[in-house]
């Protein structure tokens, strides 16, 4: 049995009656920037996440540039991020004239509030909460920190479309959020894309214009921009998507609580917990364990596809060895070697995820 880490194939298939038509409607009309889908895409995602504005862009790393940007820091103040998360991340603090600062991270894998004060001082302007794998960061205990020190909170909410932290929904948690839809997150897009979505009308205004050659008619330009737009065809299957997303969540949150279940005797592994305060949406499914390498070259001898997310944290990384001083003794240091993602989402039969069990438990039980 075959076991596939993502199935993007058998989601087109199953949505095809839908998507066809949608993306050929786009081509009918010749409507390939800024068309008629997207603006819905907007209206429906920013009433989804329960937000005032949606503004969308080419892509999440361009979200989350165009979220600094718009709140004119000045040039070499401090961002705090979590030294475990996508590169983009800190991307968008240096391409704002930013520093980034890494902040260690929490047993759930995001930003420790300890950690995020013990590096702030008068140059910190900001704080990027990253809503790891699908589950919200801490924060209440975040928000405290930005209201004492009057910092700005962002959510760098990639990989949580749906997840919600106390009842409210990724993206409307702080001052604004960056969204990908990258094709493999929960909810992808057929390429590139990404959005903003943030109360501030303003701040929106600003960050549409932005995204747009900072325009605000054809051929007038308040300021200079980025050309980073949603194409219409992304838009167009966004919408369909974004109609599907909670019961994709669903089954995600079925197949994470199957693998806690049935996994929690294997004393080899440290599986993420199901926080009381949290509805995750389990983009990843990252387990921990010394025996890493071995495990996933097992699962693979038995066709199982893992990934690794990510193999080094961002201090570790040649472009921030900077850093690693003041990191080196970080748990997103220490735990990088031994972070395996299994497979999960909508995909998956309950026969695979026995199987992905019963394998990882006769690997231990060899041992
Ligand atoms: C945590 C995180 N931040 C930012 C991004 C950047 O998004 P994009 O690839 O759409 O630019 C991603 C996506 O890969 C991500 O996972």
């Amino acid at each position: 049995m075959k076991v596939k880490f993502l199935d993007l194939k058998k989601q087109y298939s199953l949505l095809k009656n839908e998507i066809d038509p949608a993306v050929q409607a786009v081509f009918a009309e010749a409507d390939f920037i800024k068309g008629a889908e997207v603006k819905k895409f907007e209206e429906n995602f920013a009433a989804y996440c329960g937000a005032g504005h949606c503004i969308s862009c080419g892509n999440g790393t361009d979200a989350l540039t165009t979220l600094l940007k718009v709140h004119d820091f000045p040039s070499g103040s401090e961002v705090i991020l979590p030294a475990n998360t996508f590169v983009a991340t800190a991307e968008a603090v240096l391409s704002n004239g930013l520093k980034p600062v890494f902040a260690d991270i929490s047993e759930d894998f995001t930003i420790l509030p300890e950690s995020v004060e013990s590096l702030i001082n008068a140059n910190t302007c900001a704080i990027i909460a990253v809503h790891l794998y699908g589950h919200p960061a801490d924060m209440d205990s975040l928000k405290g920190i930005a209201e004492k020190y009057g910092l700005r909170l962002f959510e760098d909410a990639a990989q949580a479309h749906g997840a919600a932290y106390r009842g409210k929904k990724a993206g409307t948690l702080a001052d604004g959020a960056g969204f990908s839809f990258y094709p493999g997150k929960v909810l992808g897009a057929a390429g590139d894309a990404g959005a903003i979505v943030l109360n501030d009308e303003k701040l929106a205004e600003k960050s549409r214009k932005f995204c747009n050659h900072g325009r605000t008619q054809k051929y007038f330009h308040e300021f200079a921009g980025i050309n980073s737009r949603m194409d219409t065809l992304q838009a167009a299957v966004l919408n369909i998507k974004l109609k599907h997303l909670d019961e994709w969540i669903a089954a995600r949150n079925a197949v994470a609580k199957s693998y806690i279940g049935q996994l929690s005797d294997v004393s080899e592994i440290v599986l993420p917990e199901i926080h009381p305060e949290t509805s995750d949406a389990w983009h990843l499914f990252v387990i921990k364990t010394e025996k890493r390498d071995e495990l996933k070259e097992y699962l693979k001898s038995c066709d199982i596809e893992t990934g690794i997310h990510y193999p080094l944290s961002l201090p570790e990384q040649p472009v921030f060895a900077n850093h690693i001083d003041y990191c080196a003794g970080y748990r997103a240091v220490r735990e990088s070697h031994s972070l395996l993602s299994l497979p999960i989402g909508e995909h998956l039969s309950e026969d695979e995820i026995l199987h992905v069990v019963g394998k990882i438990k006769s690997f231990f039980c060899k041992r």
